[in-house]
């Protein structure tokens, strides 16, 4: 018997690596990614070494993660509940599927992650598993395990000379989720919502008030609805997003408290910094405004809360969720050009967007001679046929919208 554990290195997923071998005797194959969580991985490599682990995968997936997973989903302007830009939610599917591809490799026919029974993200995983290989046996050790506790956990740890060090995993005050696009902190000391985070919870952005009394100014240049160069320099999927984190850091972009639905039915509260994201978010926006057909960006903004949920929710690797992606991507075709931003203090402000697919009419538009491309003539008729209804539902009496 032989597992592939999603394996951070940190004290929890230690526990259940060596839990897995003694408990449940079988050989445990361990994964570790870089997603861009600023953490260093030769230590879970070391570890894993240190009990014993024969077949160690360590990856950096930053490139694939923010090509594949991260830009296709910024293509939609995806928020969940309005507001949250699911940097946890979009990791979950290439962690799964690259566990899944090892376990293939290495002829395991079982996979193991350390997410709680309590939350998106055993969901995420697990439907992520299921949706690329069927028959795969999952272990989820937090709902099937006796140490449901702390106590219990650091007793454990101790009995298998498991490090317990004082650092963030062992004794933070509230748990954090990295990756390239986010940080979330929750629980613990965030657990009650009336109450305002902690300056210290923040770890990737600097404070509004912090920032720069000057502004700063950037183009981010567009390809198919994709971000291709910063500043004119064209740059890779993940070096772009590094280099936005850097600038939305500087600038206290993309500070977030949320309460938010998860998918199990409770509500829970959360701190996200979503620096370059947020920015990402403004940009991209703004080169549909002038790039867009107004009927072919209405309808993939009424599809986009549809398509935050199934991310949030996990469905990924659904045939719904493919076709959500088929719209969206046919609607990115002529989303190319530049668009212009000022960052300050938290805020990200469109001041200019250009593109040789605009179409922005200036003839159109204008409030001088417009030389006959717009007849003014024409807004009587169209006005009027639009009207009738209103008046013949005020003829019997129902006016002004009355029922
Ligand atoms: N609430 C967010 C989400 O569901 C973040 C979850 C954080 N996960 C974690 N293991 N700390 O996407
Ligand atoms: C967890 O329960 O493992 C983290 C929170 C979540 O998945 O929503």
């Amino acid at each position: 018997k032989k597992v592939v554990l999603a394996y951070s290195g940190g004290l929890d997923t230690s526990v259940i690596l060596k839990w897995l071998q003694t408990e449940y005797g079988c050989e445990v194959v361990t994964f570790t990614a870089d997603l861009g969580q600023g953490e260093e991985l030769e230590p879970a490599r070391k570890k894993a070494e240190m009990f014993g682990v024969k077949e160690i995968f360590v990856e950096d997936l930053r490139e694939t993660f923010v090509k594949d997973f991260v830009f296709p989903m910024f293509r939609a302007n995806t928020l969940y509940e309005g507001q949250y830009l699911l940097g946890t939610s979009i990791a979950r599917p290439l962690i799964a599927q690259r566990q899944i591809e090892i376990a293939e490799m290495v002829g395991a026919d079982a996979v193991a992650h350390g997410a709680t029974g309590k939350g998106n993200d055993q969901v995420r995983f697990e439907l992520g598993y299921y949706a690329l290989k069927p028959d795969v046996k999952v272990i989820a050790p937090w709902r099937e395990w006796d140490l449901t506790s702390r106590t219990k956990l650091l007793a454990f740890a101790e009995q298998n000379q498991i490090p317990v060090t004082k650092d963030k995993r062992g004794e933070a005050p509230f748990s954090v989720d990295a990756n390239l696009l986010h940080s979330s902190s929750e629980g613990k000391i965030l657990e009650d919502p009336a109450v305002a985070p902690d300056e210290i919870v923040f770890q990737r952005t600097i404070s509004p008030e912090a920032a720069p009394d000057v502004a700063t100014e950037i183009t981010i240049d567009f390809h198919h609805g994709d971000p291709v160069a910063l500043n004119g320099e064209t740059l890779s999927p993940a070096t772009l997003l590094t280099r936005l984190n850097k600038l939305g850091r500087d600038n206290g972009i993309g500070r977030l408290d949320l309460v938010e639905n998860r998918f199990v039915g409770m509500k829970s509260r959360g701190i996200y910094e979503t620096p370059g994201g947020t920015i990402l978010l403004a940009a991209h926006r703004n080169m549909e405004s002038i790039t867009l057909d107004r009927e072919a960006g209405h309808l993939k903004d009424s599809i986009m809360p549809r398509y935050a949920e199934l991310i949030y929710n996990g469905f990924w690797f659904s045939p719904e969720r493919r076709m959500l992606q088929a719209l969206i991507d046919t609607s990115q075709h002529s989303v190319n050009g530049r668009v212009r931003l000022k960052l300050y203090k938290g805020n990200v402000i469109c001041i200019g967007r250009e593109s040789p697919n605009s179409l922005y009419d200036t003839r159109v538009v204008t409030f001088e001679e417009d030389e006959g491309a717009y007849n003014q003539i024409d807004a009587q008729g169209f006005i009027k046929l639009n009207a009738l209804r209103l008046r013949l539902g005020g003829q019997i009496g129902r006016t002004g919208g009355a029922l």
